[in-house]
């Protein structure tokens, strides 16, 4: 039921999953065991959305009424289950039918009986990362970095991905490594697979880490040596590029327009016992009292590069959202060049793989003959990932990169210095 939920929540109303799940009482209610198996739930139906709709299409004769929103919902987390999660077919089909309406209790059970007959031929028989990766998406990936590009990341997608912890003290990887169970990838990410609860690891309560993916961890480290520094990181929350700039030894001011995400950043100041000054403010209008060495612009983005981690977003956001973003974007840039003193540097980042929100913002504030200049990122200030160095001298990660070792988000950042 609560999966159910979930998932009308987001494919009909177009909510993300973190917002419908700490709206929905009955999921918080339920037993850890219970809620990650809901999350699991619904997330595989999110990353496997097209193929799940395709099987279901084949097996009924016609589509839905639009109002049939829970039986819909049903026929897709029962579908996840029998087909993705290897859930016994008499409790994945008995209990799904037991959450919807009488009127269509028969045909979702047919529907899944079938399924659990045919679905594993079916789903044999299909192009996985292609479906269930939205149109939009596969044009604009295709354009940007070819069919083979794009199909990387499309299957990048379909699998749940590590946990990446950054430690307060990267001396200490190798001991974290040991107790945790984990792996010291070359940059100083920590990482952990099938981990559970977060709350509970080892080190969590002391702030001896927090969670934060490997790509996301590379645009304060473009900064280099940065102790001593006073460095603004402009759209702070949650908080983790502020921490690892204060535990490199800078004095960071933690800029962020949402109050009630600021909370987060002074929650992980609190736990990993780092200093940093908080401030509510909107970037494009906020500035320092006096020109500051450095600048870390991580822009409110679509997210369309953190989307193994939050497979919601590919459902819930479209091809206007990179465009609508843009303008912020070039706002924020904007104002970040006149938060910085001449030979001060700039390090933008997005978690998006789209290049209006990326490359094309660097391209146009050049073009409009903004006070900065490019300085290259070079390959050898990318321990183990030498290939997210483009051409152009700047950081362009993609979740099909480091696969071997579990892959990482995608991210595009460029370093500039203010002339
Ligand atoms: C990509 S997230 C930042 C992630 C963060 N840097 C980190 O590493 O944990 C973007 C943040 O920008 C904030 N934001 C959006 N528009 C803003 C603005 N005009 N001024 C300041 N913050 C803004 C959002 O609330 C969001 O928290």
């Amino acid at each position: 039921m609560v999966a159910r939920d979930l998932l009308i929540a987001i494919l009909e109303r177009g909510r993300f999953l973190d917002e419908a799940m700490a709206a929905n009482g009955e999921f918080a209610a339920l037993s850890a065991r219970d809620r990650g198996f809901a999350r699991l739930i619904a997330v595989t139906v999110l990353r496997r959305l097209g193929q799940i709709d395709a099987l279901l299409a084949h097996c009924i004769a016609r589509p839905l009424p639009r109002k049939e929103e829970e039986a819909r919902a049903a026929l897709r987390m029962g579908a996840a289950q029998l087909l993705f999660l290897d859930t016994p077919a008499h409790a994945a089909v008995g209990e799904t039918v037991a959450t919807v309406p009488p009127h269509v209790r028969g045909l979702v059970n047919a529907v899944l009986r079938r399924l659990g007959r045919e679905g594993a031929e079916g789903i044999a028989g299909q192009d996985a990362a292609r479906l269930n990766c939205p149109d939009w998406l596969w044009q604009s990936w295709t354009a940007a970095y070819d069919e083979a590009g794009a199909r990387a990341i499309a299957e990048a997608h379909l699998a749940e991905p590590p946990l990446d912890l950054t430690l307060r003290d990267p001396a200490t990887a190798a001991d974290w490594a040991t107790r945790l169970g984990g792996q010291a990838l070359p940059g100083g990410t920590l990482r952990l697979t099938g981990a559970g609860a977060v709350p509970e690891l080892a080190g969590f309560a002391e702030g001896a880490w927090w969670i934060q993916d490997r790509a996301a961890t590379l645009p304060a480290r473009l900064l280099g040596g940065v102790a001593g520094q006073r460095i603004v990181d402009l759209c702070a929350a949650p908080g983790g590029k502020t921490l690892q700039l204060a535990a490199a030894g800078a004095r960071v001011m933690a800029v962020e327009a949402s109050e009630q995400r600021l909370q987060r950043v002074t929650e992980n100041l609190a736990r990993t016992g780092l200093q940093a000054e908080t401030v509510a403010a909107d970037g494009r209008v906020w500035r320092p009292d006096t020109p500051v060495d450095a600048v870390l612009l991580d822009a409110p983005c679509s997210g369309t590069g953190a989307i193994r981690r939050h497979p919601d977003i590919q459902r819930i956001k479209g091809p206007e959202d990179p465009v609508r973003m843009a303008a912020v974007q070039d706002a924020l840039l904007d104002a970040a060049i006149q938060m910085v003193r001449p030979g001060g540097r700039i390090v933008f980042c997005t978690c998006s793989l789209q290049p209006e929100e990326g490359p094309d913002r660097i391209a146009a504030l050049l073009a409009r003959g903004a006070p900065v200049r490019r300085i290259p990122i070079a390959a050898g200030e990318l321990p183990g990932l030498a290939e997210a160095a483009t051409a152009e001298g700047d950081l362009r990660t993609l979740p099909g990169m480091a696969a071997a070792e579990g892959g990482l988000d995608g991210f595009y950042a460029v370093r500039l210095e203010r002339l």
